[in-house]
């Protein structure tokens, strides 16, 4: 029986709002927009509201139940990842909390800066609860103790209402993705030269994308 799935697809469609978000990024660094054209900026309050609502309050509640199980005896044998995972949680709210600082103080560089430094946490983090956690607790939780966890979930799934909120956020991202399209349609059709390749650091995530694009 597998426990984790259900954190697996919500990874899933985090993942699917980070890298968009983070397209919005580039969008703003190729045009150089001010905070008055910026794609961040106008998309800003619709990724907090998902990052808000399904990543921090759905995601997370069932994190907590999950962690708890992690740490019931026999299933931490030989080394501890949470407090690696705690950590990733609270640096991952400060960077939010920056995110939204820069977005209230209407400056995009610091904006964009943010929004990099959120992914890559955010991305890593993910990546270590797949592939680490996530096996871990696969092979070592009794199947009846994953059945007791999977009520657990089902049971936020319920208090939280989770087909109205997985409708919401499907077509939110939906109107966002044809945003963007539309947006950088329209900056296909301008000359490359008011491009700005040095407002970002290449040895950044979305540094290097460029240079490659
Ligand atoms: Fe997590
Ligand atoms: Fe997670």
């Amino acid at each position: 029986m597998l426990i984790t799935d259900t954190l697996k697809a919500d990874h899933r469609l985090i993942i699917k709002y980070i890298n968009l978000m983070e397209k919005y990024a580039e969008y703003d660094i190729k045009c150089s927009a001010g905070a008055d054209d910026s794609m961040l900026m106008a998309g800003a309050a619709s990724f907090f509201q998902f990052i808000d609502e399904f990543a921090v309050t759905y995601h997370h509640a069932k994190e907590s139940v999950f962690y708890k199980y992690m740490e019931e005896p026999g299933v931490l044998i030989n080394r501890n990842p949470l407090p690696m995972v705690f950590s990733d949680h609270s640096n991952a709210s400060e960077r939010l909390a920056d995110i939204k600082g820069a977005f209230y103080s209407n400056n995009v560089a610091e904006l964009i800066a943010a929004v990099e430094r959120y992914v890559v946490l955010s991305m890593t983090h993910m990546f270590k609860e797949d592939n680490i956690l996530h096996a871990m607790a696969e092979d070592r939780i009794a199947d009846s103790r994953k059945t007791e966890m999977l009520k657990k979930f089902e049971e936020i799934d319920r208090q939280l209402d989770i087909r109205s909120i997985l409708e919401k956020y499907n077509n939110l991202f939906f109107e966002l993705q044809i945003y963007y399209d539309k947006k950088y349609r329209q900056l296909a059709k301008q000359s490359t030269k008011n491009i700005n390749w040095r407002v970002f650091p290449v040895n950044s995530r979305i540094g290097r994308r460029l240079e490659m694009a």
